[in-house]
């Protein structure tokens, strides 16, 4: 993936723009499997910078101040399991936050005007350590909207060995539970690995076998601006005939992709082998593609999120 051409920062309103650099594929694949990552993309200096500012070896040199703050405030949450203080600090906004790869990828799926995060938590693990239970977040929500994407950061190279958080493809659509020795696939990566998800996916922090500290950082963008199609336009990509998933998925991550394209209210499936299901034995294009009555996919069939619409 390529960074963005062009990255406006706006303090004030605490939010960015900058062109979007995902295409029709791309979109649809996170809207599929929830998650992709952007392995070693932030420099070794400022993952360093953020180890020392995590431990407190690094002074506070906050760039500006949120509004009601002292300076006692700063030191007391940059202390905390949540060091959103962190933002204030002009290297870790302009490599980390603002990130040129991490950027154009927010743009794409989240609009105009990207808010930034107001809230950091701050993972650290003493290694070795069994894995944790597979879960959903907290307060996590099962529906077409795209609303706000969740970013994990890891400042030290984490290998497998180093229990890097691990994700399960494709359970943002609904509740999953999976048994603790069950794999998925880990966020691993080099100092500087960016981990981009949907905060509903089933996860957990992986096993870890190797000693020493594991940091990771985990927050959250936030959309300002209805839904329109303005991602790269893929020439070739045609929305009747994409991937959207398997039985009992596709349904789930079409109906995210036209809520993408401001289509949502306009998504109907008739079921069955119809469109958005296919196979790729099929002599033609699956039947359905296009209707404008039928069905909506049942986001939240027992309710479990405790949300309702
Ligand atoms: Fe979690």
């Amino acid at each position: 993936m390529e960074p963005p051409s062009s990255l406006t920062f706006d303090r004030n309103t605490w939010s960015f723009d900058c062109e979007p650099t995902l295409n029709d594929s791309q979109v649809l694949e996170f809207c599929r499997e929830g998650f992709l990552l952007l392995p070693g993309v932030v420099p070794d200096e400022v993952n360093q910078k953020t180890c020392e500012y995590l431990e407190g070896r690094l002074p506070a040199q906050p760039s500006w101040t949120p509004r009601g703050w002292t300076e006692q405030d700063i030191e007391r949450v940059r202390a905390s399991h949540e060091p959103s203080a962190i933002f204030l600090e002009e290297w870790y906004i302009e490599h980390v936050l603002l990130n040129p790869q991490l950027a154009g990828v927010m743009r794409s799926l989240l609009g105009a005007g990207v808010g930034l995060p107001v809230l950091a938590s701050h993972h650290a693990t003493e290694c070795p350590q069994p894995p944790q239970g597979w879960h959903h977040d907290a307060d996590h929500v099962f529906g077409p909207e795209l609303e706000f994407v969740e970013v994990f950061y890891f400042p030290q190279d984490t290998p497998a060995e180093l229990g890097p958080t691990e994700v399960a493809p494709g359970t943002h659509i609904g509740h999953h539970s999976r048994d603790l020795d069950e794999s998925g696939v880990l966020a691993a990566g080099v100092a500087g690995t960016l981990g981009i998800h949907h905060q509903s996916i089933l996860h957990r922090r992986g096993a870890s076998t190797a000693t020493g500290m594991r940091h990771m950082l985990k927050y959250i963008y936030w959309r300002q601006t209805p839904p329109v199609q303005d991602w790269i336009e893929e020439s070739g990509f045609d929305p009747e005939t994409a991937f959207y998933g398997g039985h009992h998925t596709a349904r789930f991550a079409a109906h995210m992709f036209w809520w993408l394209r401001g289509k949502g209210d306009q998504f109907r499936i008739i079921g069955g082998q119809g469109w958005p299901w296919r196979s790729d034995q099929q002599v033609g294009p699956s039947y359905g593609y296009g209707r404008t009555d039928g069905y909506l996919p049942d986001w939240r069939r027992n309710n479990p999120d405790g949300y309702a619409r």
